[in-house]
């Protein structure tokens, strides 16, 4: 089989300089785990202090003492269902004692679970809508203020399975339709006060609870990810680190003048949609198909 070109992999956001959100404070909903944890910890790594919000106290405490020890920061957990706007509005003010501002909201708290229309319930339904899109509503309406104080930016974390059908995603895709749309709308109506607003949708990312639930199983239960890979053009799935790596970017006084975009991670996977011939030998070596193209060829003169 042709090997085709795997992207290099970064551990770290080194590549940006050391200190570029020193002074700012960063509110991250599902900033206790997963990829948002990882953003979470790459803003603290150039200088942020940090509030994360989640349901779970055990493991959101432990993240902020985790997140805390890794960079030297400050990082503190607000126990919050995003769906409950006082449990938001709580947490806001518990980051505003405790640091006095907040210039960065990351929306990234969310729920998934596969389940084709015909079998889930109106409550499965709603609650994804509650928690993605909803929660991103609540979380806008409780920090803007301070957002247009500090002159500061959302990133809203979505994904790309809306962009197509794609089947068991009806919840989802609908919840993060509609987080997109509220991106958008922020960034027009907020962006003459000085307030950013983008989307981050990733593609499949490695090691989280979102490819635990989605990616593809063998029938004895292990992940069967190669075959998702083959897939992606850029050869390999996301690591949360580009997901980190995309969101210091859009913090960052880089993306001053970018507001309502939505920067695709995926490695290219989302304008992928199956070819007719092997991929990714068909680019990598196009002789290897010709006899396939030619046999193709006589077949549609034939017909016609
Ligand atoms: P994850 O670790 O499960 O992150 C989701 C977080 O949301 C958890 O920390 C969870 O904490 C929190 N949360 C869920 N319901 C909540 C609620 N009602 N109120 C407050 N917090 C809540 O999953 P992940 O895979 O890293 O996903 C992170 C984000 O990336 C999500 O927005 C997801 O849709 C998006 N995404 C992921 C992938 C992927 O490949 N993983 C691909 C595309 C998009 P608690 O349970 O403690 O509340
Ligand atoms: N298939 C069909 N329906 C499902 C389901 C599944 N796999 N999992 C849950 N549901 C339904 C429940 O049956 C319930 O509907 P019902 O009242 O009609 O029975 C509804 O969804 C709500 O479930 P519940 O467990 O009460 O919700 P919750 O608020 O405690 O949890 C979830 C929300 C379901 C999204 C849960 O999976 C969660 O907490 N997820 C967070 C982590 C996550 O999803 N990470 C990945 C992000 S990409």
């Amino acid at each position: 089989m042709v090997q085709g070109f795997i992207a290099p992999l970064s551990q770290t956001t080194d590549i940006f300089k050391d200190d570029i959100f020193k002074g700012k404070v960063l509110f991250c909903t599902g900033g206790g785990s997963g990829i948002c944890k990882q953003m979470t910890e790459s803003i603290m790594r150039h200088g942020a202090d940090a509030v994360i919000a989640g349901r779970k106290l055990e493991r959101l405490q432990q993240s902020a003492d985790e997140l805390s020890k890794a960079t030297g920061r400050t990082c503190i957990a607000a126990q919050t269902d995003v769906r409950q706007p006082e449990q938001v509005r709580a947490a806001v003010a518990k980051a505003i004692e405790k640091f006095g501002r907040i210039d960065f909201v990351i929306c990234g708290a969310a729920g998934n679970f596969l389940a084709p229309i015909s079998g889930m319930s109106e409550n499965a339904f709603r609650t994804v809508l509650e928690i993605d899109t909803l929660g991103t509503y609540n979380t806008v309406k409780a920090t803007i203020d301070h957002l247009r104080k500090s002159k500061g930016a959302y990133i809203h974390v979505s994904a790309t399975l809306h962009y197509t059908g794609t089947p068991m995603q009806a919840h989802v895709s609908a919840a993060k339709a509609g987080v997109d749309a509220l991106s958008q709308v922020i960034a027009v109506e907020e962006g003459p006060w000085g307030v950013r607003s983008n989307v981050i949708a990733p593609g499949p990312i490695e090691g989280t609870e979102g490819m635990d639930r989605l990616g593809p199983k063998r029938p004895d239960g292990s992940r069967d990810m190669d075959r998702y890979s083959a897939h992606i053009p850029l050869g390999r799935q996301g690591s949360v680190v580009d997901c980190a790596s995309a969101a210091v970017y859009l913090f960052s006084g880089a993306a001053s003048w970018v507001t309502g975009s939505v920067l695709i991670v995926d490695g290219g996977a989302q304008h992928f949609h199956g070819s007719s011939f092997p991929y990714p030998a068909s680019v990598l070596d196009p002789e290897s198909v010709k006899n396939m193209i030619k046999s193709r060829i006589v077949a549609v003169c034939f017909f016609f």
